[in-house]
């Protein structure tokens, strides 16, 4: 399902097989995580969303619903056959679909309203981690939110995919990236336990963050 690319990730191989495992994992309710998560987001009519790490592209079909006609809703992933499966099936006009890793994001500064970034932050080799957070830092616009989510089953389904090691689902804790999202300079932490067997994590770039560069004040930089 996924092919171990050390310094890339864990990058997906399988889609057909990723999709299956989605629908046992999420029984059957894959569909309303994804409005949830679209929901949460709060991505609007009219707004520039991306999802990183998109693989088969369901949440960027739903970030697309959100933002509409007028909007765009892109999807990246370091993975070919994810890009090359998502560009061929999904023709919608606000779609589009870009190869690249979290940790090098190829697109401008602050392009995004939104960035998602679902069960994808234990794939981004561990190195790379503080580089992902800074790539969506940098591609979101001031006043801009991030919403990361990952595994957080109910104690029953712990229990199911429990090992002598302990808890699995320990180290995949959504909210470990809290502090390295403060000390990028996102504001407004907020997690919400999902009933789909989910946490997610959403933060704000504050309105007046300085560029990447930390040359000047976007707000009355010029003033
Ligand atoms: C578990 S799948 C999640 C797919 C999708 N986001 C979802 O919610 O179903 C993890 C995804 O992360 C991608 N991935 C692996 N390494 C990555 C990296 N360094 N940057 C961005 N995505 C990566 C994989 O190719 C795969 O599509």
């Amino acid at each position: 399902m996924f092919v171990d690319n050390s310094d890339t990730g864990l990058v997906i191989a399988g889609l057909r097989r990723y999709n299956v495992f989605t629908a046992v994992f999420f029984l059957g309710r894959h569909r309303r995580l994804l409005t949830e998560l679209a929901a949460i987001s709060r991505a609007a009519p009219g707004e520039r969303a991306l999802d990183i790490g998109c693989g088969p592209g369901k949440l960027v079909r739903a970030l697309g619903a959100a933002v509409g006609g007028s909007g765009v809703a892109v999807g990246v992933d370091p993975s070919e056959t994810a890009i090359t499966d998502n560009r061929r099936r999904d023709r919608a006009a606000n779609h589009r679909y870009e190869r690249g890793p979290a940790q090098e994001l190829p697109f401008a500064d602050a392009e995004f309203d939104v960035v998602t970034c679902t069960f994808v932050m234990h794939h981004v080799p561990e190195q790379h981690r503080d580089a992902a957070l800074a790539e969506m830092w940098r591609v979101l616009r001031p006043g801009g939110r991030v919403l990361l989510a990952d595994a957080a089953p109910a104690p029953w389904m712990r229990r199911v995919f429990a090992r002598r090691s302990g808890d699995p689902f320990a180290e995949v804790d959504i909210r470990r990236y809290a502090e390295q999202l403060r000390a990028v300079g996102f504001t407004d932490l907020d997690y919400t336990d999902s009933r789909y067997q989910t946490g997610i994590l959403t933060a704000v770039k504050p309105e007046g963050s300085a560029p990447p560069d930390g040359s000047a004040d976007v707000v009355g930089g010029l003033g």
